[in-house]
């Protein structure tokens, strides 16, 4: 794993964007596989300017989305889709017909999995999976003692998870079911970005990259690809055993 630690989350979030402008300029028709919540957001603010100051080009980009809450349905305040519309999708030239979002209003969630996991497929593959981290240790939302070869599926969040979305929206119930991909989905992407900021997360930050690699810190497993990189602030970074130069 590369290890980048930046001074704070503006510089971490510029980095991350910077990292994904060069895959995107080497591979303009690049699949990203992408991630909500509210470490990327600054992120998809730097990737929405570099669209407009210097013409990043998003037209033959495939984008996949990790998760999806069970019964939200693309319009819902809560939802993931919503999200990217708000932070990405509307504001850069990103073709609609080649972003992906699990449909969480779906009647039949089982066949929504498997044809998402054909869409990927079919699509070439994940090129680029943007991770965060929760405070358990999950990704996307794989919550701890996923199976490593676990695909998407229904998944039921960990308590944590909900108090922990919940208290970051204003929404007074959130769904416990999802939709996500799984940690072998995961796991298939050719490259890796994990990011993570601020104090709260340093103490799973380093469990994961310098713990035992073990399905109760799901993140954990990601030391077993061949290309991550983790982008992380001061903060996140405060436990870790580095090298500094
Ligand atoms: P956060 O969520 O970016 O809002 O901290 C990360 C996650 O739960 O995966």
């Amino acid at each position: 794993m590369r290890i980048l630690v930046y001074d704070d989350y503006a510089q971490m979030s510029a980095a991350a964007a910077r990292h994904i402008a060069s895959r995107v300029n080497a591979r303009p028709s690049i699949v990203l596989g992408l991630a909500t919540g509210s470490t990327p957001e600054g992120m998809y603010a730097q990737l929405v300017e570099l669209h407009r100051r210097e013409g990043l080009d998003f037209s033959r980009v495939a984008t996949f989305n990790l998760d999806e809450y069970c019964g939200l349905d693309a319009d819902d305040p809560q939802s993931y889709e919503r999200f990217m519309w708000e932070h990405l999708f509307a504001h850069v030239n990103l073709d609609r017909s080649r972003t992906h979002v699990p449909y969480g209003a779906t009647r039949d969630p089982e066949a929504e999995c498997i044809k998402y996991e054909e869409m990927i497929r079919a699509a070439g593959g994940i090129d680029l999976q943007v991770l965060g981290i929760g405070m358990n240790g999950h990704i996307g939302f794989n919550e701890p003692g996923s199976a490593p070869n676990s695909r998407t599926r229904v998944v039921q969040l960990a308590d944590q998870t909900v108090q922990v979305n919940r208290a970051k929206t204003e929404a007074e119930e959130l769904p416990s079911f999802a939709l996500s991909m799984g940690i072998g989905t995961i796991m298939d992407a050719r490259e890796i970005m994990l990011l993570a900021n601020g104090d709260a997360k340093a103490e799973i930050v380093r469990q994961a990259i310098q713990g035992p690699v073990t399905p109760d810190i799901p993140a954990s497993i990601l030391q077993q690809h061949p290309d991550v990189t983790v982008f992380l602030d001061r903060p996140a970074a405060k436990l870790l055993a580095l090298k500094l130069d």
